[in-house]
């Protein structure tokens, strides 16, 4: 809980992510079971906390997320680096290389979402760098975004 409120509330998370949180909103929003609905993963390099991803299946999501998406075998992720010491080199992009693996290795999925800020050009670098495409500009309810995707197919 401590280290995630600490990462959450990092300059460089908390820019691109949520904002500042309490503890009691961390708590709300992180360590409730959702089931398959929001799976969240806590990532290690060599037995160190580095990183957060949390993945979803899109047509599970409500709230006008993901409307026109209804197969199930569409998984959607989100990340970050917690430790700002280890930006930019390269492990966000092995990262989300090997968190594709894992989710392919499910035979349901078949393709994975991510849709970043268009504000954001390192995220969209790096998902590209891991080997996503960019499908195109959309809204989301959190804005404007950037749909970038990986298939199975193309794996
Ligand atoms: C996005 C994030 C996970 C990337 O992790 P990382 O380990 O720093 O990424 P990598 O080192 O693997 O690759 C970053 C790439 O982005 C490039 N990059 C950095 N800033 C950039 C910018 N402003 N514009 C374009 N590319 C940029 C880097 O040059 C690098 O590419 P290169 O190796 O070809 O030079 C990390 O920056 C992060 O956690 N950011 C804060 C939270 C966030 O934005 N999460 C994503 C929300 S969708």
């Amino acid at each position: 809980m401590q280290l995630l409120y600490g990462w959450l509330n990092a300059p460089h998370v908390a820019e691109r992510w949520d904002g500042a949180l309490t503890l009691a909103e961390v708590q709300e929003s992180y360590f409730k079971d959702e089931g398959e609905k929001c799976e969240r993963f806590l990532v290690y390099l060599d037995g160190e906390p580095l990183a957060y991803i949390q993945s979803y299946i899109a047509c599970l999501c409500s709230d006008g997320w993901w409307e026109d998406i209804t197969d199930q075998g569409t998984v959607g992720i989100d990340f970050f680096i917690g430790e700002a010491g280890k930006l930019n080199q390269g492990l966000g992009t092995a990262m989300l290389q090997a968190f594709a693996r894992r989710l392919f290795s499910n035979a349901s999925v078949n393709r994975i979402i991510s849709d970043p800020s268009p504000e954001n050009p390192r995220s969209i670098a790096t998902l590209e760098k891991a080997g996503f495409t960019r499908v195109g500009n959309i809204v989301t309810p959190d804005g404007a975004a950037v749909l970038l995707e990986m298939k199975r197919s193309e794996t």
